[in-house]
């Protein structure tokens, strides 16, 4: 192999890989019927046939319920917009408490605020990255009204004992699904797990409608519920007759007949778009298993991870560089690769200065939280110190570029020594 790419040797990966090519010919015809009906929305926020929306996404829906073997499915227009209704549906109100990981996307934890309600946080598991349960059990009172389970990266998080302890404890657990669109815990399918489980199809997912989102649930309250939350329901609560009218302040939540029609040719090809992601983290995980200091994604015995992130812990003290080093010889052997997801999102200031809705720091005046520094350890180690992520989502990568990143890795490890010496100045 050359000299490092970093210290003047040719890369391993000399062009850019290409993105994944996840638009076709059948999104385009789907696009080109709905404009042509000249009808891109169907919906009306008022009592009748259309507050559900038109023909498309009413046919969505019907097929989206039917690949997962749920009863509903509620389309909305992002993963955002499901989980803000989620919190809605349930009844979330000021003051109660929704048990939260800090390695999400920040959305997950945004959600239970904007009804007043106040993110706890509970570290992840250092294997699976996902919210441990042992950590809720230490975080639930009184105030508890719901469980976050986000099955992240792509791997189920324990949803079958969440949800055990969510019954038991009479709360709700909603599953942020934007990440794990097949993955599977024992036979059954994340999102499907908790009382309302929510996809994201935002561009950047195994599948995509440009911008949405999905919500499932067999409860038919619920159901009813967000599709009430998510077209100004408030118009419904006399004509549906809702005894209980608990969080109808309704948003526009709605997704257009554009994006349903792709969503229609995107879930159909569902198992393709998601295995050939799944079939590069493994040739990734394969290739570079051996390396010492470099921990490749393990999957729990009975699930599947869909790898939306293949996130490997480096040791810099096994590996003998540091983690910014190393990558920085990787991106110059043009590996395309990110250090660490995000931060534990107890830093977000928003949580530091606890001010989140209006001006005197509402909804954390109801609650003594505080979120200081020390509050997940294994999350701020694995941002701090170990997390190496690629996004296979975004590539589109060939037997022969896989080869190609798996050697750009072996060739940065095989060769630190170099590395060290420069970070010497030698
Ligand atoms: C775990 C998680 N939750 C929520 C979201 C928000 O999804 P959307 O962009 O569809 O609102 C994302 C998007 O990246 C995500 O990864």
């Amino acid at each position: 192999m050359s000299k490092l790419a970093l210290l003047g040797g040719a890369p391993v990966i000399p062009d850019e890989p290409p993105h994944y090519p996840s638009i076709g010919a059948g999104e385009m015809a789907a696009v080109q019927e709905v404009m042509e009906s000249g009808c891109l929305s169907g919906f009306f926020g008022s009592p009748g046939p259309e507050f559900l929306g038109g023909p498309k996404v009413r046919e969505f829906e019907a097929a989206w319920a039917e690949r997962f073997g749920v009863k509903h499915a509620v389309s909305v227009n992002s993963n955002t917009s499901g989980l803000f209704a989620a919190m809605g549906a349930i009844g979330l109100g000021p003051g109660d408490e929704v048990i939260v990981p800090p390695w999400t996307m920040s959305a997950t934890t945004m959600a239970p605020l904007i009804y007043g309600g106040i993110p706890v946080f509970a570290d992840i598991e250092d294997q699976t990255f996902c919210i441990d349960p042992d950590r809720v059990r230490e975080q639930i009172t009184e105030r508890t009204r719901a469980i976050m389970a986000v099955n992240l990266f792509g791997h189920p998080a324990r949803l079958a004992e969440l949800r055990q302890l969510c019954d038991d404890r009479g709360i709700y657990m909603i599953e942020d699904n934007a990440q794990a669109p097949l993955g599977r815990e024992n036979g059954r399918a994340t999102g499907t797990v908790g009382h309302i489980g929510i996809a994201s199809l935002n561009y950047h997912k195994h599948i995509h409608t440009g911008e949405g989102g999905v919500c499932v649930t067999d409860d038919d309250d619920l159901a009813r519920r967000l599709q009430m939350i998510r077209n100004h329901g408030e118009n419904l609560v006399a004509s549906e007759g809702l005894s209980d009218a608990t969080n109808m302040v309704g948003f526009n939540f709605r997704m257009t007949e554009l994006s349903a029609a792709v969503g229609l040719v995107q879930l159909a090809a569902l198992e393709r778009h998601v295995a050939t992601r799944e079939k590069l983290a493994e040739t990734l995980s394969e290739g570079t298993r051996d390396l010492d200091g470099w921990t490749v994604p393990v999957v729990r015995d009975g699930c599947r991870h869909n790898y939306y992130i293949w996130l490997v812990k480096f040791d810099e003290d096994v590996v003998g560089v540091s983690r910014e080093l190393f990558s920085k010889a990787l991106a110059a052997e043009g590996f395309p690769h990110e250090l660490a997801y995000v931060a534990p999102l107890y830093r977000l200031p928003l949580f530091r200065d606890r001010v989140a809705i209006g001006r005197d720091g509402w909804p954390f005046t109801l609650t003594g939280r505080t979120y200081p520094d020390g509050l997940c350890p294994i999350t701020e180690r694995l941002h701090e110190k170990e997390a190496v992520c690629f996004e296979p989502c975004a590539f589109d990568v060939d037997d022969t570029l896989a080869a190609r990143m798996v050697e750009a890795i072996r060739k940065v490890h095989e060769y630190r020594a170099d590395l060290n010496a420069l970070a010497k100045g030698a």
